[in-house]
């Protein structure tokens, strides 16, 4: 009876001592800072951020020149989306743009992790940070899983402010055609150099 009774102590106290420090490790890992994010898969997303722009870019540049501003918004309306849904599904990741001050209210504004990414980019600009290579990758743990989501700083040129640029760049056109495409407009009144939104992509792991 004795001999049983030390044997049952015995394990209770080595398996006390094995969850106590199962307990220490999981809160070190707890702590730990989420890991680097891969090279290339960040590379990957840059160049699907890229691909969106780009593509996007080159509708809106030869519609501005053909039809003028008023047909680009209309054409800006159908390709912006369409390009970063069909770039999503080419590349597996959520490709999308999202702005400082939002015109596309559904697409374009920004989650919480977005908004740091902005903050982040408003911050390194006011520091003489040059926006050519301006990004931010990290790796995020959300509800539904791990991500790796990236971002590149957007800033303005002299092109956009026919449609993003203080009042007096705006043609009355583009005010009107603004005006009845989005009536929750906010994304005029940007100078150039201005930071304007991201492209951002969200990669699951
Ligand atoms: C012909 C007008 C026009 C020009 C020029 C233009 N944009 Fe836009 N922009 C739009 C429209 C329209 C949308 C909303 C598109 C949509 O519905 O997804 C938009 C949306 C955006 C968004 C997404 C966030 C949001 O507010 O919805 C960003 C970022 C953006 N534009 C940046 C730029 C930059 C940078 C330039 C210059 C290189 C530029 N735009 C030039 C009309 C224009």
């Amino acid at each position: 009876m004795q001999n049983r009774y030390r044997h049952t102590l015995f394990i209770v106290l080595v398996s006390a001592s094995l969850l106590g420090c199962s307990a220490v490790e999981q809160k070190t890992v707890a702590v730990q800072p989420s890991p680097t994010p891969d090279a290339s898969m960040v590379e990957q997303s840059r160049a699907a951020g890229k691909a969106l722009l780009m593509q996007l870019g080159g509708v809106l540049k030869k519609e501005m020149s053909t039809d003028g501003p008023v047909a680009a918004v209309g054409v800006c309306k159908q390709a912006a989306p369409a390009i970063a849904a069909d770039v999503s599904k080419q590349t597996g990741m959520q490709v999308s743009r999202v702005g400082t001050r939002v015109r596309n209210t559904e697409l374009g504004t920004p989650d919480a992790w977005n908004n740091q990414a902005l903050a982040q980019f408003a911050d390194r600009l006011a520091k003489g940070e040059s926006a050519e290579s301006m990004e931010f990758a990290q790796i995020v743990t959300e509800p539904t899983g791990k991500y790796l989501r990236y971002a590149k700083a957007i800033t303005l040129q002299p092109m956009c402010l026919t449609c993003h640029g203080p009042a007096a760049y705006i043609p009355d056109g583009v005010k009107a055609k603004l005006a009845a495409d989005y009536p929750n407009d906010k994304a005029t009144g940007y100078n150039v150099g201005d930071l304007r939104g991201a492209v951002v992509v969200r990669r699951a792991l």
